[in-house]
């Protein structure tokens, strides 16, 4: 008898434990908000990572995608992507968010292009009003890191929340889980 009544305790505090718990959760990722994770990637490198902000986090993909497809060859890619970024020139996108309004986190990912983000990141920046979202940068490189990138996005959304960025080299961003794990849980978006 003593054994039945200490084991129906045991399941009556697990139980309110774990809908405690759930509830905590809930309340949480309620007040994190809705995730999206935009990216641009001409390698392919980036989209890696994005992929896996997106198991991460649960948030939703957006992939930034030009009208005009830039070119393969990789000197040629180099020298039109310098012009564009001197010219300041912002390339046509292919598509916008869907009710951006409803994200409240917007992470956004890119290669490092020249020491800061590819003109069509800028772009797609510079289209929607980010006014009391919070900004998590990422980036692929071989080298130069975040670059300049952070305080561009800082200056063109200036009433973001802009975070510090995660750069990873585009050479390990296959085995960057553990890295891209604890940057989340850091930031508070990952468990
Ligand atoms: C046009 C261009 C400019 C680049 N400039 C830089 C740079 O300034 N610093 C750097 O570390 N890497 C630079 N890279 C290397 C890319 O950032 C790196 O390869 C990245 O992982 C590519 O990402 P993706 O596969 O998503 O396109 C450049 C690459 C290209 C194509």
């Amino acid at each position: 008898m003593k054994k039945l009544i200490i084991s129906s305790a045991v399941v009556l505090i697990s139980g309110f434990i774990s809908s405690v718990t759930e509830e905590l959760h809930a309340a949480d990722s309620a007040k994190k908000g809705k995730v999206l994770i935009a990216y641009f990637s001409m390698s392919g490198n980036t989209r890696v990572l994005a992929n896996q902000i997106k198991d991460m986090t649960g948030g939703e993909l957006f992939e930034i995608v030009t009208v005009q497809t830039y070119p393969s060859d990789y000197n040629a890619l180099v020298n039109l992507a310098k012009k564009e970024q001197a010219a300041g020139y912002l390339p046509e996108l292919k598509s916008k968010v869907n009710k951006m309004n409803s994200y409240d986190v917007v992470f956004i990912g890119y290669p490092n292009w020249w020491g800061t983000m590819p003109m069509p990141v800028f772009n797609f920046l510079k289209s929607y009003d980010f006014k009391g979202k919070t900004i998590i940068p990422f980036c692929t490189n071989e080298g130069s890191g975040m670059g300049s990138s952070e305080n561009d996005i800082r200056k063109i959304c200036p009433s973001a929340v802009v975070k510090n960025g995660l750069p990873i080299r585009g050479g390990k961003v296959k085995s960057a889980q553990n890295d891209v794990r604890s940057w989340l849980r850091a930031s508070g978006y990952v468990k």
